[in-house]
């Protein structure tokens, strides 16, 4: 299964990845998590990185390219991958195109529609986990008081492009650079839209309905 989570920022996409991926048992690769990680580890992208994200732009596509191929040709990405925050521009789709080639095909892009006055509220009180990444929301899914994730024992953070503002920024890149994608995969015949404004159970069913069908069809 080679797939694509493709949508606004907050509409879902890590939370749903993170149970798809190891149901299907294929590696989640989020680009956001691979920047988040080089900039915690100081590395020159990451220094590159984090004023970017911070400002709610996007990486430059030849770095995040790069990032991808090295990643794909990992063996743990021989059976698939779920792709989730990537790609975020039409260069960034083309090159995923010719990197598959002729020999691999992508199975489904999975788009997330949610509207933004819920995106706004969903980012603004989401908290993350910032060893594991496990994502919490002091809404839907609060963090234990401790301020310690359950799952790996890490320090739960408000991430710094969290903020009112820069999501409105993130929401204005995101409409200018990432929402044509959804015609590009339209017209691939590859896209299926699911609610993403339902609650986290009802959106995993579906998702998992539109997987079980790609399965049956490959
Ligand atoms: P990235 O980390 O990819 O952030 P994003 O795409 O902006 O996505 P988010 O992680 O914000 O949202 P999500 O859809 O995963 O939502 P989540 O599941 O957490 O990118 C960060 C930055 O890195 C970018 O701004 C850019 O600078 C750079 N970057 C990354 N990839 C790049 C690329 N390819 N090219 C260039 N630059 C790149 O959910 C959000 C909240 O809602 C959580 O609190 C969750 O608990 C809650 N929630 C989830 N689902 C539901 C539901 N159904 N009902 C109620 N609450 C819910």
């Amino acid at each position: 299964m080679r797939a694509i989570f493709l949508g606004a920022p907050g509409t879902g996409k890590g939370t749903q990845a993170q149970y798809l991926a190891l149901k299907y048992s294929i590696p989640q690769i989020s680009t956001g998590d691979i920047l988040r990680k080089a900039v915690q580890d100081g590395t020159e992208l990451g220094k590159k990185a984090r004023v970017i994200m911070e400002s709610g732009q996007l990486v430059s596509d030849d770095i995040i390219i790069g990032l991808v191929k090295e990643r794909i040709d990992q063996d743990d990405c021989k059976n698939g991958y779920l792709f989730d925050g990537f790609p975020r521009t039409i260069k960034q789709a083309e090159s995923l195109d010719a990197m598959l080639g002729d020999r691999e095909t992508l199975d489904v892009v999975v788009y997330f529609d949610v509207a933004e006055q819920e995106i706004i509220k969903r980012l603004t009180s989401r908290r993350v986990c910032g060893q594991c990444g496990n994502v919490y929301s002091t809404i839907y899914n609060p963090p234990p008081a401790s301020g310690i994730c359950e799952k790996c024992g890490g320090k739960v953070i408000h991430r710094d492009d969290d903020t009112v503002e820069t999501v409105k920024n993130r929401l204005a890149v995101y409409e200018q650079n990432t929402a044509p994608l959804k015609a590009y995969y339209e017209r691939q015949g590859k896209l299926r839209v699911v609610d993403g404004g339902l609650p986290v159970e009802q959106v995993r069913e579906n998702i998992d309905a539109i997987f079980a069908e790609e399965k049956t069809y490959r």
